[in-house]
């Protein structure tokens, strides 16, 4: 699993949703690949992908907003998701919620904050080896708050690369 960077796609939004438009494609198959592309499903591709599936453009942005996956805005740099699930709790995840909030500056659940953004996720499959977080996507497992500096760091550094 690997993060979306956001990208900057060529052509016109209506290009931009023709190249997803597979025969039989459901929106939300389409709505994936369009944010899979761009790190984000942009405001101009609504009109295009509304007309091209016979919807309306608010049955478009209902679907946009009813999955918590889909992203209207671009992603943060750097996105940190903190299990906060009942076997993480139990080896100090709030603990280390706290020293990531004074580390990175950001609040858990409150958007980006400038570059970062910190989700509380509840349970990533990995409540033996908790605590558990996934960093731009990659998981990590019983992360100290030393580890969690390394790898923020990390992954700060390897978002600068890419501007
Ligand atoms: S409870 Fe945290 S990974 Fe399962």
């Amino acid at each position: 699993m690997s993060h979306n960077t956001p990208n900057q796609p060529a052509g016109t939004p209506e290009e931009r949703v023709a190249r997803h438009l597979k025969k039989d494609a459901s929106l939300l198959a389409v709505l994936h690949a369009i944010q899979d592309e761009t790190g984000y499903i942009p405001a101009d591709v609504i009109g295009p992908l509304a007309q091209a599936m016979s919807l309306s453009r608010a049955e478009v942005h209902g679907v946009i907003t009813y999955y918590h996956h889909f992203r209207s805005e671009p992603p943060a740099r750097v996105t940190v998701q903190l299990c906060r699930a009942e076997a993480c709790r139990s080896m100090g995840t709030e603990a280390l919620a706290a020293h990531i909030e004074g580390h990175t500056g950001c609040k858990f659940d409150s958007g980006h904050q400038p570059d970062t953004e910190l989700e509380t996720v509840y349970c990533l499959g990995q409540c033996a080896l908790s605590p558990a977080m996934t960093i731009n996507g990659e998981l990590y497992a019983r992360v100290t708050p030393q580890k969690f500096d390394r790898l923020y760091e990390a992954a700060r550094a390897s978002a600068e690369d890419l501007v």
